[in-house]
């Protein structure tokens, strides 16, 4: 048995639901999970192949419920590539949620806003990003191990394993992009649509970099989310993709970014991101 069949099954085995979107919650989002209905909570610990949660303000967990009458899977906390896991690591929860029946993503981060007109606490719309991870090659390099070691994984339905993946496709779904706005005229919040910029991390920018991203179009930069983006897209699963702005780069006042104010917006901002992802739970099961 495949490492993902394993995992599917230990899940399974706590809760036998089918659920119909995977929700990913960032830095300081993971409470969002309290809000879910018949909970089934695993921690990442129990659930083979799995990696850690270190991060801080990362609850480490996989909770399995219902939202707005929809079987949701949702994780508490995420692996980042700073962690030192490999981009197959951090994209393997994308594929056991598809192998659980997953066919939407929900993927959310804190991040930094690049574009002055953003504030904290406001919530950008992934339009598109700007991959510095360098994640394809680290990818096709972790898969060229995994499979060895596991020949059957080879069996996992990932499309992507070309030479060159093509990226200038839509990844993003533009019908739940329109949800999500909608969703935000309704609860009277800021959410505008916006490019990501997707660091290796951990160090936060400098100034220069701050000035160079803004030059170069980004309006939000953090430390994860395309990764498991690219994954799902490629197991065919439509993709949501939502920043809290957690923090807004000053270059020019001096003042620094720091790991606390981060997580404090999180926590201010869940209600902003639960509407949301009801808006597009009470979509998708139409
Ligand atoms: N830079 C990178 N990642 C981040 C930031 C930032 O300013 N804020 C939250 N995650």
């Amino acid at each position: 048995m495949s490492i993902l069949q394993e995992a599917v099954k230990q899940i399974r085995s706590h809760a036998p639901s089918r659920p119909k979107c995977g929700i990913i919650l960032g830095s300081g989002l993971g409470g969002v999970v309290d809000h879910l209905d018949a909970r089934t909570t695993l921690a990442f610990s129990q659930i083979p192949g799995f990696a850690a949660s270190t991060a801080g303000g990362h609850r480490g967990q996989l909770v399995l419920g219902t939202l707005a009458g929809v079987w949701v899977v949702a994780m508490a906390g995420r692996f980042h590539r700073y962690e030192n896991w490999s981009t197959e690591q951090i994209t393997f929860p994308v594929r056991v949620m598809r192998e659980l029946g997953a066919g939407t993503l929900i993927v959310s981060n804190a991040a930094g806003g690049v574009n002055p007109r953003l504030a904290v606490g406001d919530m950008v719309l992934i339009s598109d990003h700007i991959d510095w991870m360098f994640g394809p090659a680290q990818q096709r390099f972790d898969r060229w191990k995994f499979d060895r070691s596991s020949p059957s994984d080879v069996a996992t339905p990932i499309r992507d394993n070309a030479w060159f993946p093509q990226r200038s496709r839509m990844l993003y779904d533009p019908e739940l992009a329109e949800i999500a706005l909608a969703a935000g005229r309704k609860g009277g919040f800021a959410i505008t649509e916006g490019t990501y910029l997707a660091t290796l991390g951990p160090n936060y920018e400098t100034r220069a970099e701050y000035r160079m991203m803004r030059r170069m179009g980004v309006d939000i930069v953090g430390m994860s989310t395309v990764p498991e983006v690219i994954t799902a897209a490629a197991c065919g699963m439509r993709v949501l993709a939502l920043s809290m702005v957690s923090n807004v780069a000053r270059p020019d006042s001096g003042q620094a970014t720091n790991h606390e104010e981060v997580l404090a917006a999180g926590t201010a901002t869940a209600p902003r991101m639960l509407a949301i992802v009801h808006a597009t739970l009470n979509h998708i099961s139409d």
